[in-house]
């Protein structure tokens, strides 16, 4: 018989254990430091070890590692002692305290028969203590460095308490600024979304899973949660099949590709199949055609909720239909602890599906490198909010936040000029606000907030008289707006932080009316009125209507909830220590009827342009018109939105110009070049982020009038030009088509170049079939 490995290590200041892994976990690493060779990135030595150790087990104890418990009490209840150590409890959720989690890794690897050591699971979604700009703020950095390195900087923060696998990234195609958690998601668009997605799947497992600082990533909800009806968190999506495969697919493909460990099934019905219960997404289109070899996790409880739902009758149902999907574990809710057996034993579930799913979830755990280390020493890590992370966080906030206008240039403000400053708002100085949604272990104290980071960059040189006018962001007393006029009449400039607080996004945080909340448009009236010039600073967990103030003010900032060192990055933006630079992930509708709005639409067969729209205030009452256009307008609205995909203002004016392609005419299976050239023909220096839409005008199912096909972030100094290109293969342009084959089509495209979605600069190029 092989040795067992021991592995000495501190724990704890407290507490000096020694580590015996469990037998069989390690009968096969035994021959290997874990220094020269490291068994967890072997894929042949992982798979004989998960083979090895799934023959010594009792289907209990398979069971057990397909049961996900909460463990968020202080203190360690004996019930989830002893069921760890009986080997049934695959994974806790929500303990963030090093000391327990230790405890409970040794009860695993110690006492239970296998020593099985447990997944560590947190909401870890834009930071752990240090807090990054909310997902959709990362969005609009369209910068994959930064948001990798946003994630690399929260796994080894939440690795300090022992967590090795974080329920993110979100990565919902979210189209709907009603729904509370498009503050999380990744935007709009399939492309930007899956280009980020792998960035922060990068960023949370890095190179080397069973490295001490990296963790497991989630790819969630899958999927089509973003299209709840109406916004509604929860509620029911429909999405036809060529839909789902075209635009709410892609990013969970690619992450799948880039090695995402886990997926995460989503709450919502999805076209009459909760997807929790969903053989179409999980069986066939995540294992048969995308062969993923990680697991899938339900989310909260949501397998008892098929039955909720009106799937199912029980629990018992729901578990089998949640195991005939493919939900390899159930977080909370117990449901398979208590039913699965007797699933198995009346033959309704065959053993070799269980063998299937916990092998994937043992597969997980072999890669993580958790039969070598389950245990954390913090000191092994570096130091939470370190500068690192700090200056991290810093970057994103600057690099997220987007100048929606600018009249004037009244931004930047001039340090040399200006005498006195008016800083008006609920948010101005709202260290917890900031931070967004999901921040459960975000550290408050931290934040640094626009007011105290205004206040440090000017020191003395300008006076500054600050007043909050509103108690939170949804107040409708108005009592202290007379202040906020007379504060606003004495200053050279007034900067008004408004938008909402971060409790009114996030999950089931969702909205009907997105305007500003509370009484902030009638501040925003009453310090108009005084004739300063007004900058507004909005800070939001989703795009908000903002058509009733944006007249009203001369600029606007989005800074969306932009975490720990908002304050700075806000500073210095606004004094331009730092040229805006993000660009909008998603659409900002003019109103919420608009919805949904997104600049992949498709052309329909009456496209609406100025010259066919009408608006509702000119419809002649004396002598109606029987028609008003015959195209596809809202009269109270139009057809544009406020403010367009891609959309953000800098310091600088940069020009496009020569938008080309290196041949008119490719064959299926070559590249494309189109290129443009850039200037920064103003005076500062800024970064830009160029972007390549692409139209494939005729396609078998009907195609986009513009998709997002690349971007890149070039900084450039005053003066300086470059050119910019992008190469296209012909499977760049592939779509699923009638038959839901993945395809591209022989035929003409246009490309645009340009800051935003709504370019002009055009070129275009062939596709031809090969002989
Ligand atoms: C959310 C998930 C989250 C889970 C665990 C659920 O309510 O939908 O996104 O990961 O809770 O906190």
């Amino acid at each position: 018989m092989l040795p067992r490995t021991t592995t000495e290590r501190t724990c704890s200041g407290l507490r000096k254990c020694t580590l015996t892994a469990g037998l069989c976990g390690l009968l096969l690493i035994t021959t290997m430091s874990t220094s020269d060779a490291n068994p967890s990135a072997d894929p042949e030595t992982i798979e004989q070890r998960v083979t090895a150790l799934l023959s010594q087990m009792t289907l209990a104890e398979k069971i057990g590692q397909m049961n996900q418990v909460n463990a968020s009490d202080d203190d360690l209840s004996d019930h989830l002692r002893e069921a760890i150590e009986a080997g049934r409890v695959g994974s806790v959720l929500n303990q963030v305290d090093f000391d327990t989690v230790n405890e409970l890794q040794r009860i695993a690897v110690q006492e239970s028969r296998l020593g099985i050591p447990l997944l560590v699971g947190r909401d870890v979604i834009h930071g752990f203590k240090t807090v990054m700009p909310i997902p959709l703020g990362q969005a609009a950095s369209w910068n994959p460095d930064i948001v990798r390195e946003g994630a690399r900087v929260a796994a080894r923060e939440a690795a300090t308490s022992g967590i090795n696998w974080t329920f993110a990234p979100m990565i919902d195609i979210s189209r709907d600024a009603r729904w509370g958690r498009i503050a999380e998601s990744l935007g709009e668009d399939p492309y930007l979304a899956s280009e980020l997605a792998v960035a922060m799947v990068e960023g949370f497992q890095g190179e080397d899973l069973a490295e001490i600082g990296t963790i497991a990533a989630t790819a969630k909800h899958f999927a089509g949660y973003g299209a709840a009806e109406s916004g509604r968190d929860y509620a029911t999506t429909n999405i036809p099949e060529n839909e789902l495969r075209n635009v709410y697919l892609p990013p969970f493909k690619a992450a799948v590709d880039a090695g995402v460990l886990t997926l995460m099934a989503s709450f919502s019905d999805l076209n009459g199949v909760p997807a929790t219960g969903n053989e179409f997404l999980m069986r066939q289109v995540l294992r048969d055609e995308w062969d993923f070899d990680g697991f899938v996790v339900s989310d909260w409880d949501s397998v008892r909720q098929l039955a909720v739902h009106g799937l199912t009758e029980n629990d018992r149902e729901s578990v089998y239909e949640a195991v005939t999907a493919g939900v390899d574990m159930e977080m909370a809710g117990e449901s398979y602890l208590y039913n699965l057996e007797d699933l198995v034993a009346k033959g309704r579930i065959d053993v070799a599906i269980i063998d299937v799913m916990v092998a994937n979830i043992l597969r997980a755990k072999f890669r993580l490198g958790l039969f070598e280390n389950p245990f954390t020493d913090p000191t092994d890590l570096p130091a939470i909010a370190h500068d690192h992370a700090l200056q991290t966080a810093r970057k994103a906030a600057t690099q997220s936040a987007v100048l929606l206008k600018n009249d004037a240039n009244v931004l930047p403000l001039s340090m040399d000029k200006l005498r006195s400053i008016a800083i008006i708002g609920p948010l101005a100085d709202a260290p917890y606000e900031q931070l967004g949604t999901w921040i459960f272990d975000g550290d408050r104290d931290l934040s640094v907030t626009p007011l105290s980071a205004i206040r440090a960059l000017v020191g003395d040189r300008i006076d500054i008289r600050y007043l909050p006018a509103m108690e939170n962001s949804r107040s409708k007393a108005t009592k202290a707006f007379d202040e906020a006029s007379v504060i606003a009449q004495d200053a050279d400039v007034v900067l008004l932080f408004l938008g909402e607080e971060s409790i009114l996004s996030g999950e089931a945080h969702s909205r009907a009316d997105i305007n500003l909340p509370g009484d902030q448009a009638e501040l925003v009236r009453v310090v108009r009125e005084t004739g300063k010039p007004v900058v507004a600073v909005i800070q939001a967990g989703r795009p908000l209507t903002l058509t009733n103030i944006v007249d009203k003010v001369d600029a606007i900032l989005f800074a969306w909830h932009p975490g720990t060192m908002g304050g700075p990055a806000i500073a210095d933006l606004l004094f331009g220590v730092e040229s805006p630079s993000g660009k909008l992930p998603v659409t900002f509708p003019r109103m919420v009827g608009q919805i949904p709005i997104y600049y992949s639409q498709k052309n329909t067969g009456k496209p609406p342009s100025p010259e066919t729209i009408v608006h509702i205030d000119d419809i002649d009452a004396h002598a109606p018109q029987l028609s008003l256009g015959m195209t596809a307008f809202h009269l109270d609205a139009g057809y544009t939105p406020l403010y367009a995909f891609g959309h953000g203002l800098s310091y600088t004016e940069f020009d496009y110009r020569d938008v080309a392609v290196n041949a008119n005419e490719i064959r299926m299976g070559e590249t494309v070049t189109i290129s443009a050239r850039l200037k920064n023909a103003g005076d500062v220096g800024a970064a830009e982020v160029v972007q390549l839409y692409v139209r494939d005008l005729v396609g078998n199912v009907t195609r986009p009038v513009r998709e997002l096909k690349g971007f890149r972030r070039v900084h450039l100094e005053p003066g300086e030009s470059v050119t910019v290109d992008f190469e296209l293969h012909t499977d760049d342009l592939a779509f699923y088509g009638r038959d839901m084959q993945l395809m591209t089509e022989p035929g003409q495209f246009h490309a645009w170049i340009g800051g935003s979605s709504e370019t002009q600069l055009r070129t275009e190029f062939r596709v031809v079939e090969n002989d």
